[in-house]
């Protein structure tokens, strides 16, 4: 399972080594030019305090401790505590301002990717795991937010200190700076060799990390299962290897860091040695004041950690680049189901509401197999009209198509007169109300739960619609009535709760055509009870296109269409069928089950 999972995580988990495809990013951040502007003018700020600081340095040990003055010692104390208290101020202003500019960028940006998934095309999702979806929306926008709201930032600041630093060691001493160019390249060799392994390593460890939450998570979410199959020896086992495997990981990790920690300590400090020596040399000669050593040394500082710095945040950029790459990627996708440029209005009357003309349909992810064959069929207003036919037969496709979730291949779908194509998918569904076979509840409370079918409908109308759906009764009973949390999917109601739950909400939408899928599970006698009740109240005056399960819905039906493998291999009323119809013969006797009543 795990294996399929990465396979599938491999091609976006690549990474482009360009830092090209951060400048789609630049769009986010342009809204906010003055709060940009106030960083960057903070940034300088803060570098050319931090640079002076040398200077005050330079003028404390020279004009105090050399020259033995208490007074000068002092003044210099002053001057350096004023830069330092500049430095800080400076300090909070960049920081707060670039993190603030981090974190909106990256909320605009979230809701950016949000507002592209809800109005894509449902095919999307199923060729696209929603894990992989998920970790978009949250990963790779936390990624972008470090990158610009702290990363950025440093790479900035250390380029400005290197090249400041630099220009203030040569100002400094000439001869001490050429020492110090040419040792760099001798302590920064080891030190990316270190650290690009160590770099490999923490993704990699990233990675299995990744692979112990998504195996944790999936023997939580089911561990019924695993429970009732007694595999909890099977389970442990193979987490203990998944989480060993991550140790070993990070075995090799903590010594290449380990290895990096001790380089850098003895390169760096030993140069400081050299550089101590040599420059001691010259203040006894004279040939240099103290002051100008001390200087220099801060200055030869901040130029390595910068070198340091900037070498780090090149490859955190190089990660950003990746994650803007996917989340771009996400938001170029086009929805496929798009309203015309000139919608047609839908007619108030019509005598004819929904017809299928020669209708043929493949899953865009099965394309060998019609999942519609040919399909013509004319349904008009107000009747109920039952699909039967055997599982696969393509009667929940009908649904599909009839809600524009996709478009048939060939063939048109017309509603009332007008072909889908012709008017806006939001003006269609507006005019059908859905009951899926499996009841759809979201993690809340029953009022937000039934109000999906109405957002604005009122507190009244929200109990009205339960009342019509048999279900009033039993959600007052529920610990907090209407604002009882009902669980994740609503696992804290029954299976028949749950069904009067979603009759609720299509009472409530009021549509004018009814597409209701019926339950194939059976319910006792008390609940299917209900739930008919519900439905007949909700059917009353409709049109209504039911997916039929049972024999007494089948019988009330006006017309019942036969299906079979994408096929529509009869109509007629259910005396006709079963005279006629080998299949409904044998459906009745097989399928059908008989009223509990
Ligand atoms: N999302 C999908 N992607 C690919 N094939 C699908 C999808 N949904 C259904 N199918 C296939 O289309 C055919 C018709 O399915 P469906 O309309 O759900 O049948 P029914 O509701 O009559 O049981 C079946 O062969 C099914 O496997
Ligand atoms: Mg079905």
């Amino acid at each position: 399972m795990s294996k399929d999972k990465k396979e599938q995580g491999t091609p976006t988990k690549k990474q482009k080594k360009t830092l090209k495809s951060l400048l789609p990013v630049l769009s986010f951040i342009l809204p906010y030019k003055k709060v940009v502007t106030g960083a960057i003018l903070a940034l300088l700020f803060t570098s050319a305090v931090s640079l002076s600081l040398g200077q005050g340095i330079k003028l404390l040990i020279d004009a105090g401790f050399d020259a033995d003055s208490a007074e000068a010692l002092s003044q210099a104390m002053v001057v350096m505590i004023t830069l330092i208290a500049l430095l800080a101020i400076g300090t909070f202003i960049r920081f707060y301002l670039m993190t603030w500019i981090g974190e909106r960028v990256s909320a605009d940006i979230r809701k950016a990717v949000f507002n592209r998934l809800v109005i894509l095309h449902p095919s999307y999702f199923e060729e696209n795991m929603s894990g992989e979806i998920m970790s978009r929306l949250t990963t790779d926008t936390t990624l972008l937010q470090s990158i610009i709201g702290s990363s950025f930032s440093m790479a900035l600041r250390s380029s400005l200190m290197l090249i400041g630093g630099l220009i203030m060691m040569f100002i400094t001493n000439l001869k001490l700076t050429l020492i110090v160019i040419a040792v760099v390249p001798v302590v920064m060799f080891p030190m990316m060799y270190f650290g690009r392994k160590v770099r490999t390593l923490s993704k990699e460890s990233q990675d299995s990390i990744a692979d112990i939450g998504t195996s944790a998570g999936e023997v939580i979410q089911n561990i019924k299962v695993v429970q009732s199959y007694v595999l909890e020896e099977f389970e442990k086992s193979a987490f203990s290897q998944e989480v060993e495997i991550a140790f070993n990981v990070a075995k090799r990790r903590i010594k290449q860091r380990s290895i990096l920690i001790a380089t850098v300590i003895f390169m760096s400090f030993g140069s400081l040695s050299v550089m101590l020596w040599s420059g001691g040399m010259d203040v006894i000669n004279g040939t240099i004041t103290a002051g100008e050593l001390a200087a220099f040394i801060f200055y030869a500082m901040m130029v390595g950690t910068s070198v340091g710095t900037v070498a780090e945040v090149y490859g955190e950029l190089q990660r950003a680049a990746g994650a803007s790459e996917r989340i771009l990627e996400l938001m170029s996708v086009e929805p496929l189901i798009v309203g015309p440029k000139k919608p047609q209005q839908i007619k108030r009357d019509s005598k004819t509401i929904i017809e299928f003309d020669k209708v043929t349909f493949h899953y865009p992810s099965r394309p060998d197999i019609a999942a519609l064959n040919n399909i013509s069929l004319k349904i008009d207003q107000g009747k109920s009209v039952a699909l039967v036919g055997p599982s696969g037969a393509g009667k929940t496709t009908i649904f599909e198509l009839l809600q524009r979730f996709y478009d048939p291949q060939q063939g048109q779908i017309r509603f009332k007169d007008i072909e889908l194509k012709n008017m806006q998918p939001e003006s269609l569904r507006c005019h059908m109300g859905m009951v899926p076979q499996q009841p759809v509840l979201f993690s809340s409370d029953v009022w937000h739960n039934i109000r999906y079918g109405n957002i604005n409908a009122s507190d009244e109308d929200v109990i009205q619609a339960a009342k019509a759906a048999h279900a009033h009764e039993f959600i007052e009973k529920l610990p907090q009535g209407y604002s009882s949390f009902l669980g994740e999917k609503g696992v804290r109601l029954s299976g028949g709760q749950k069904q009067r739950i979603a009759l609720a909400r299509a009472i409530l939408k009021d549509p004018e055509l009814l597409l209701l899928d019926e339950a194939t599970s059976a319910l006792d006698a008390e609940s299917e009870h209900h739930v008919q009740a519900a439905v007949n109240h909700l059917m009353k005056d409709r049109t209504t296109i039911i997916i039929a399960h049972r024999l007494a819905t089948v019988i009330h039906a006006d017309l019942i269409v036969l299906m079979d493998q994408g096929k529509i291999l009869d109509i007629g009323k259910h005396n006709e069928l079963l005279k006629r119809s080998s299949l409904y013969q044998r459906l009745c006797e097989l399928q059908f089950e008989q009223p509990s009543t």
